[in-house]
């Protein structure tokens, strides 16, 4: 008899690069015992931060975060995947679409696709205003 296939492993998506791994600890979790939700939060804006910051090359703030959607919870000691894609460049801002994909520390390469969010970086000048970036070649259409 062949071996049953792993409980609904998530594909990891082709479209994306791994920007950030990390392991959420015992001070990170909420009164239910699960992952705090804001502690996802701030590791998806750090990890979205990476793709605009090639593109800006200088300073960036997080503008909006578009949509976030905890889809299963985070548990402690997980190793937790960050994928990310620019998806739009603007004038001066920058969105991407991030997935974050779980898997067991001792149990690793079945992974659960945990969150999704797309976030919007703006880049800034000296003064904290926003500022033009130039579209790499092969990027996404400014639009
Ligand atoms: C980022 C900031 C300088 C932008 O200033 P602003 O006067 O709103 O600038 P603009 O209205 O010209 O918008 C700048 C860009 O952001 C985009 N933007 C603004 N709000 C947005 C939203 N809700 N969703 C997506 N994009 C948005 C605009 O479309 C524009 O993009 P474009 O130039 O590519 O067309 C200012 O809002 C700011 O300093 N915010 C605080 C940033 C911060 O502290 N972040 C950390 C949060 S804890």
């Amino acid at each position: 008899m062949s071996p049953l296939p792993p409980p609904n492993p998530s594909e990891l998506p082709a479209d994306k690069e791994l920007v950030l791994k990390v392991i959420p600890m015992p001070a990170d979790v909420n009164q239910a015992g699960d992952i705090f939700g804001g502690w996802v939060m701030a590791q998806v804006d750090l990890a979205g931060s990476i793709l605009p910051a090639r593109v800006a090359r200088g300073r960036l703030a997080t503008v909006a975060v578009n949509e976030f959607v905890f889809k299963q919870p985070v548990r402690v000691g997980d190793i937790l995947s960050f994928f990310s894609k620019i998806s739009r460049i603007g004038r001066t801002s920058i969105t991407v679409e991030i997935e974050v994909y779980s898997e067991h520390f001792a149990d690793q390469g079945i992974y659960r696709k945990v969150t999704e969010a797309r976030l919007t970086y703006v880049a800034l000048d000296e003064n904290g205003q926003p500022r033009t970036v130039e579209r790499p070649a092969g990027g996404p259409a400014r639009s």
